[in-house]
């Protein structure tokens, strides 16, 4: 039997002087929901368009089994399904319509298109919009349609490229509940999100990519191990105050509006309660937490500062 699975092999992408791929090696075998990780400006993007041929690697191999993606564009847009990072032009069809047109061309036969389209319109809860137009639809609701779009006849390898951005949650998650029965159904799924927490819950494996390059890789537990022994401390700031100055325990802290994140170690634990009561009492904070560290703390640790030395302190002011 062939194997299926989807080989990034040293790939880098060079724009200049830019290195916006730089020796990226990755699998996703055939079953598994890999997600690709990373800030803004990471190189995500710029990986998946490779491997459908729009852009072409500076250096490296991109496989789908037996294919060569690279010297076989026809075969990488054959084999791969792809939902783009930018909304699908699909303007002038209704949004069941345009979910058959792709699933034929894709070569689906009529009867199992017809009744994958209308299991996918169910599973997302969209039925209301089925004969809307493309340019009426609402954001969110188009990127469930050009979910719907690509997946209605899947390729062996699925590429999704932020699929969540838009939709609300709760249709988040009959999205991500779809994005599993792909791989439950034998797809390779390669998955571009922001969203940690949802992918630390979805994912099989996953790869955080910072600067161009492949900085961490493994299941969600495999990645938390390596912070096993913290703890995360989140601190909700009154309204108008500063950051307290943190205390020697605190191994490293982030702010995101009034929200202080701040680790620690567990057997730090009692003091640092201690501290955050503290901390209300004179009136600075107004709630706070203690709770085990999550992927996210992980992903914060490993993209906002680079070397142990270094401790990070990131104010990332809202
Ligand atoms: N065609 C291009 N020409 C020059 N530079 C480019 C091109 N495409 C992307 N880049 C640069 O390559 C880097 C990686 O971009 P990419 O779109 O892959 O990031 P990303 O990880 O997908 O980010 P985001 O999360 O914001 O979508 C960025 O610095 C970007 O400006
Ligand atoms: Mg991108």
């Amino acid at each position: 039997m062939d194997d299926w699975t989807f080989r990034a092999d040293r790939v880098t992408k060079s724009f200049g002087e830019l290195r916006a791929n730089d020796e990226i090696t990755l699998q996703v075998r055939p079953g598994e929901v890999y997600g690709l990780l990373g800030p803004n400006g990471a190189g995500k993007t710029t990986l998946v368009k490779q491997i459908i041929g729009l852009l072409k690697p500076t250096s490296g191999a991109l496989t789908l089994g037996p294919h060569d993606l690279v010297e076989d564009p026809d075969a990488a847009r054959q084999l791969c399904s792809y939902l783009p990072q930018a909304q699908m032009p699909i303007d002038s069809f209704g949004a069941q319509q345009v979910m058959k047109l792709t699933g034929m061309i894709r070569g689906g036969d009529t009867i199992t298109v017809q009744r994958r389209s209308d299991e996918l319109i169910d599973a997302l809860d969209i039925g209301e919009w089925r004969n809307t137009l493309g340019m009426k639809l609402s954001g969110g609701v188009k990127r469930l349609v050009g979910f719907a779009m690509v997946t209605v006849w899947p390729g062996r390898l699925v590429i999704l490229d932020e699929p969540t951005n838009d939709v609300d949650p709760r249709r988040r998650r009959l999205l991500w509940e779809q994005i599993r029965r792909l791989g439950d159904a034998g797809a390779s799924v390669l998955l571009v999100t922001h969203n940690v927490l949802e992918a630390e819950k979805s994912v099989d494996r996953l790869a955080i990519i910072n600067d161009g390059r492949l900085i961490a890789e493994g299941t969600p537990s495999s990645l938390k191990a390596q912070d096993r022994g913290r703890m995360r401390l989140q601190l909700m700031m009154t309204p108008g105050h500063d950051t307290p100055e943190m205390p020697p325990f605190v191994h490293h802290h982030t702010r995101v509006g009034n929200n202080v994140m701040a680790t620690v170690g567990e057997s730090d634990s009692a003091q640092a309660i201690g501290w955050a009561q503290e901390m209300m009492g004179l009136g600075e904070a107004e709630e706070y937490a203690l709770a085990a560290t999550t992927l996210e703390d992980v992903y914060i640790r490993l993209t906002g500062h680079r070397s142990e030395e270094e401790p990070a302190n990131i104010e990332a002011a809202m």
